[in-house]
């Protein structure tokens, strides 16, 4: 059985549905992305990487091919792409997003929009791709996951919440989680060009998605602590319009707080 809730707490809010599993979760994604689509006639849409949107990507692929639901007027912005990954390197997130979704969709490659790893100078990327963002009229619904140390983007913690698009240096840890993508460790790019958390607030509204065991002590600490930069997810409750899709087992330390209905 399935859930809905609303955390409200000093001037926060945010909606959690609460999903059985990750199917369902890719599922509920899906849907709501898809309701933003046909809704949105220019959608600026930010897309995430990694495991947890995967489904959803394949649901909206097999949508697109059964039904034809189009993605010409879209204009998509990615949160992320590691330094020194060229587009065609199979790890850099350009590639993600080619081969679990663009290249299936009608998407317009103009509209495709991802940071540069291999530039000569990343600070003027960072700012082009800050500024583009705002040129197109900023994105519309940004698609998240979370870290296991509640990272957003590849924003670690003890980031500001001022930040804009930025150069980061890659926590240990999360160079660790990304390894099984990898040969070995030592391939992990050490640094990444990522959206701030300040670009990511920036956003008309926010899905994070979330799923799984190990997420479960990143969620209760963003439904159950205050806002600090120890926790850069905790900054999504400075937010007005925050919607999270979390599986049971995501939510399996915060049962209390997400009643089935
Ligand atoms: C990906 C990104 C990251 C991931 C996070 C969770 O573009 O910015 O913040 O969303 O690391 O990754 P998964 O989904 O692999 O657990």
């Amino acid at each position: 059985m399935s859930g809905q809730a609303s955390l409200e707490k000093g001037g926060t809010r945010l909606i959690i549905i609460q999903a059985d599993d990750y199917q369902d979760m890719s599922q509920r994604a899906f849907q709501f992305i898809k309701n933003k689509i046909e809704k949105t006639p220019v959608l600026k849409l930010g897309f995430a990487t990694g495991g947890t949107p995967q489904k959803t990507y394949e649901l909206l692929i097999e949508d697109f091919q059964k039904n034809g639901t189009s993605y010409k007027s879209i204009i998509s912005f990615n949160l992320d792409e590691y330094i020194g990954l060229s587009k065609e390197h199979p790890n850099s997130y350009h590639q993600y997003m080619e081969q679990k979704l663009f290249q299936y969709i009608d998407i317009e490659k103009e509209n495709i929009h991802l940071p540069n790893g291999v530039t000569t100078d990343i600070t003027k990327e960072c700012l082009n791709y800050e500024n583009l963002i705002e040129e197109k009229g900023g994105i519309d619904l940004q698609i998240l996951g979370i870290g296991e140390n509640g990272h957003i983007g590849f924003n670690e913690p003890g980031t500001s919440f001022d930040t804009l698009t930025h150069v980061v240096k890659l926590a240990q840890s999360t160079r660790e989680a990304n390894a099984r993508y990898f040969s070995n460790i030592a391939d992990v790019p050490t640094h990444a060009i990522t959206m701030g958390i300040q670009t990511i607030l920036k956003s008309k509204e926010i899905l994070l998605l979330v799923s799984g065991e190990n997420k479960a002590f990143a969620i209760k600490r963003l439904l159950t602590e205050d806002l600090s930069i120890d926790f850069p997810a905790s900054a999504l409750k400075k937010h007005p319009r925050v919607t999270i899709i979390a599986d049971k087992l995501a939510l399996s330390s915060v049962t209390g707080l997400v009643e089935s209905r």
